[in-house]
């Protein structure tokens, strides 16, 4: 028997803070997650309401094409005059010239096109009318794009008003590429409007519902709640809600979804809001998540669009009648609305977010006012403040002072980092402290989709269970990703028209959610050696550059200081004028950096002066380079020439280790002085301080581990994680078990090369393996595999 290398000591009489809805999910609407993806409609642009404004390519007719068949001709058109409703004006009409086979329109749906799928049915609908030939049918077809009918029906357009008609079809072949097909046979004008084809096997068959196969994967993680609809998505936008690119309004995405307005995604895309409020609310209460809408809050960080004080009013009664359509009964004006719209129970809301990774004093000025509405009207309600998209510095301080001081709830935090970063920071909640608000990490990931990325985040994930106390809700960003239109990689769940598969990111978050369990349980690390893998605590060391970040810039007076020995490197004569790479007025090669060369010591300050010339943003100061993936940098005037970071890049990954507001003037010149001292950096600008962080190397803990107990059955569940390159051998220790034998269940994923990806060719490779598991007491020798995810979850 292999000789463990230490215990993990499990009290399971000494319960602490209960998880509560610790692990969850987070909706948004980018990669096309909803339109294309979560919603069910195959039909793309079924309301000819696509529009430059939502992309410079999109028209009314984008994804529509004119079909003429066996001699037949005519004419298609968009038409806003007789519109079928003001919030959808733009509909298609075919002038039909001479019939012969028919003549018409396709779609051609998302992706390769609509999917079909022999023996499934389909939902056909759409708004028509016509000036002539009431009698005469109208084909719907579904097609193969050679012209192959796998479904086919007919139905009479017998009105020269706007009139709803539906039909079913079965397809009779399976068909990823189909196209949706409307012929008229007779002459005269067809006007069409909001056609849509859903299959009928939505997800648990609900009507304007959701792609089953991508639904179900959801489900099955058994999340405690869903935040929604974003992100980004949330705050971008314009502050007229009648504007197509309105800020998110929950109140747009109600009712009948022919008169829901067309939306610009800010991710650059066309969105229907066919997947509104009352779907997120309906989906989150069918698959047992407690549902977390996220408002804006009067204030746009991208664009600096702020709502005045005094016209606060109507986006803070946003947020009380959002609960009160969530919660009020349906005497209450908006619970009624609910009620209309086939729920009279409540939903029963227990979180709202206001923000979302909001920069700037604009947005919590105005968080307040919505915090005292919201609480003075709904004391139990949970409110979510914001602390920008960045794990520190003085925004990320701001955020979490204004949440002190209101009495939030939840700080909403967010960071995406490389996987080094994840390690580095498993003990970043250990010192949160219970009775302030509570965390709600509410976006993170780390760079990537491969099995190490999900070993990383397992590991980090058990330092987020074991600081339940402090940690109250915790969701992987983002979700979904169409494999056709990607904003932003990684992502939880990749899919197409027809085929969906989990990341190993997916199966880790899966298997935290399903294993959860209620209450924390003592758990402890004892015996171990130190780990030979534990990196040394290594000085920056490595090159020196200046750069600047789409702009020209002058530096000057560079110098670099041995802060220990007081020696002073001077760089006179080098070229110090930078610019983006490419030529001047001269047509002489500007360079993009200027190299100071590399430094051995290990505490040493750099000091120049700049000053933009030209361009927009600021500088860029490279140090501790290695090589093109490996280096730290300050980013002075990055992004929207808005921040101060500074970020090291590990991997080709970058992390932003803090960030303070900064914005570069131009014809200014600035001094900057960069202090580095072992892995301690510091950075001020004219003498005055901006930065002060650690950059942390991965100190790999033998295990990572965590514990808890699931009150309905009892159970222990005992999560363990071992990124190392070989096994850990432990003992596992269940004190307070009893004697007697124990028996359960162990999920495992191990076996796999860190690199490994799952793709729609080999969905599950990397995913979790089921087994049995006894044991002859409480007290067992378990070998934890090389780079393994194991849960346990027993019963005596
Ligand atoms: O998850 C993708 C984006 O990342 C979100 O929209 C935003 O909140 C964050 O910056």
């Amino acid at each position: 028997m292999i000789e463990a290398q230490g215990k993990l000591l499990v009290h399971t009489k000494r319960r602490g803070a209960l998880t509560g809805d610790l692990f969850g999910l987070f909706f948004e609407d980018l990669n096309h997650a909803a339109d294309g993806g979560l919603y069910a409609e195959l039909v793309r642009n079924r309301s000819f309401e696509f529009d430059p404004i939502d992309r410079h390519d999109y028209h009314a007719l984008t994804s529509w094409e004119k079909v003429e068949r066996g001699g037949g001709s005519g004419v298609l058109a968009v038409e806003d005059s007789h519109p079928l409703h003001s919030r959808n004006t733009h509909y298609a009409v075919i002038q039909v010239l001479e019939e012969g086979g028919g003549v018409g329109l396709l779609n051609l749906g998302f992706n390769t096109g609509i999917s079909v799928r022999q023996g499934e049915s389909y939902r056909f609908s759409m708004y028509a009318k016509r000036d002539a030939a009431w009698d005469s049918q109208v084909d719907i077809r579904l097609e193969g794009a050679d012209g192959t009918v796998h479904a086919r029906t007919a139905l009479c357009v017998h009105s020269a008003e706007w009139s709803r008609y539906e039909a079913e079809l079965t397809a009779e072949a399976t068909d990823h590429s189909s196209r949706l097909v409307i012929l008229s046979h007779a002459k005269g004008k067809l006007c069409l409007d909001m056609v849509s084809l859903f299959p009928k096997n939505t997800f648990l068959g609900r009507p304007n519902g959701l792609r089953a196969d991508i639904a179900a994967l959801l489900a099955e993680m058994k999340p405690k709640f869903m935040r929604f609809p974003g992100g980004c998505l949330v705050h971008d936008g314009s502050l007229n809600s009648e504007d197509r690119n309105s800020m998110y309004r929950w109140k747009n995405t109600l009712g009948d979804v022919s008169q829901r307005p067309p939306r610009r995604n800010n991710w650059g895309y066309h969105q229907t809001l066919g997947l509104g409020y009352y779907e997120y609310f309906q989906f989150c209460e069918d698959i047992g998540a407690k549902a977390i809408p996220v408002l804006p809050g009067g204030y746009d960080p991208h664009h600096k669009r702020i709502v005045p004080l005094e016209e606060l009013g109507p986006w803070i009664d946003d947020a009380l009648d959002l609960i009160e359509f969530a919660n009020g009964d349906a005497t209450t004006e908006w619970g009624a609305v609910r009620a209309e719209l086939g729920h009279p129970e409540p939903f029963g809301l227990e979180y709202i977010g206001i923000g979302n990774e909001e920069v700037g004093e604009p947005f919590f000025e105005r968080y307040a006012y919505f915090h005292r509405a919201i609480r003075e009207k709904y004391p139990d309600m949970k409110i979510i403040n914001s602390s920008g998209p960045f794990a520190a510095g003085t925004e990320y301080d701001r955020g979490w002072k204004s949440a002190r001081e209101m009495g939030s709830d939840l700080v909403d935090e967010h960071y995406y980092m490389s996987p080094e970063w994840f390690l580095a920071n498993y003990h970043r909640y250990d010192h949160f402290k219970a009775d302030e608000p509570k965390v709600f990490l509410g976006e993170y990931a780390s760079w990537g989709n491969t099995y190490y990325n999900a070993l990383a985040e397992a590991a980090f994930m058990t330092g987020l269970e074991k600081n339940a106390h402090a940690v109250g809700l915790v969701c992987y960003a983002p979700m979904l990703c169409n494999a056709d239109y990607v904003n932003w990689k990684p992502d939880m769940i990749w899919f197409n028209n027809h085929q969906v598969f989990g990341t190993p990111n997916y199966y880790v978050q899966k298997l935290f959610m399903n294993h959860q369990g209620d209450q924390l349980l003592h758990i402890e690390a004892q015996g171990f050696a130190d780990s030979p893998h534990q990196v040394e605590d290594v000085p920056i060391t490595g090159g020196i550059t200046l750069a600047t970040d789409r702009c020209s810039a002058r530096f000057s007076d560079i110098q670099l200081i041995n802060n220990v020995t007081g020696e002073v490197k001077s760089y006179e004569g080098l070229a110090d004028e930078v610019a983006p790479a490419g030529y001047d007025a001269g047509q002489r090669l500007l360079p993009s950096t200027i190299d100071l060369g590399g430094t051995g010591w290990d505490r040493y300050t750099l000091r120049c002066k700049a000053i933009r010339t030209g361009g927009k943003n600021g500088f860029v100061i490279r140090f501790g380079v290695k090589d093109e993936d490996h280096h730290l940098y300050w980013e002075i005037g990055g992004w929207q020439n808005q921040d101060s970071t500074l970020c090291s890049r590990v991997g080709g990954r970058s992390s932003c280790l803090t960030q303070s507001l900064f914005t570069v003037e131009p014809d200014t010149e600035y001094l900057l002085e960069l202090e580095v001292s072992g892995r301690s950096i510091r950075a001020s600008i004219d003498g005055m301080p901006i930065h002060e962080t650690v950059d942390q190397l991965p100190m790999i803990e033998p295990l990572y581990y965590s514990s808890t107990v699931e009150h309905a059955t009892g159970d222990i569940i005992v999560k363990v994680v071992n990124v190392r390159e070989e096994s850990v051998t432990a003992e596992v220790e269940l004190e307070g078990m009893g004697p007697g034998p124990v028996a359960g269940e162990v999920f495992e994923m191990s076996g796999c090369l860190p690199t490994d990806e799952n793709s729609f060719d080999a969905p599950t490779r990397v995913s979790p393996k089921e087994r049995a598991f006894q044991a002859g007491s409480g007290c067992f020798t378990y070998s934890f595999p090389r780079q393994s995810i194991t849960v346990m979850r027993l019963r005596a």
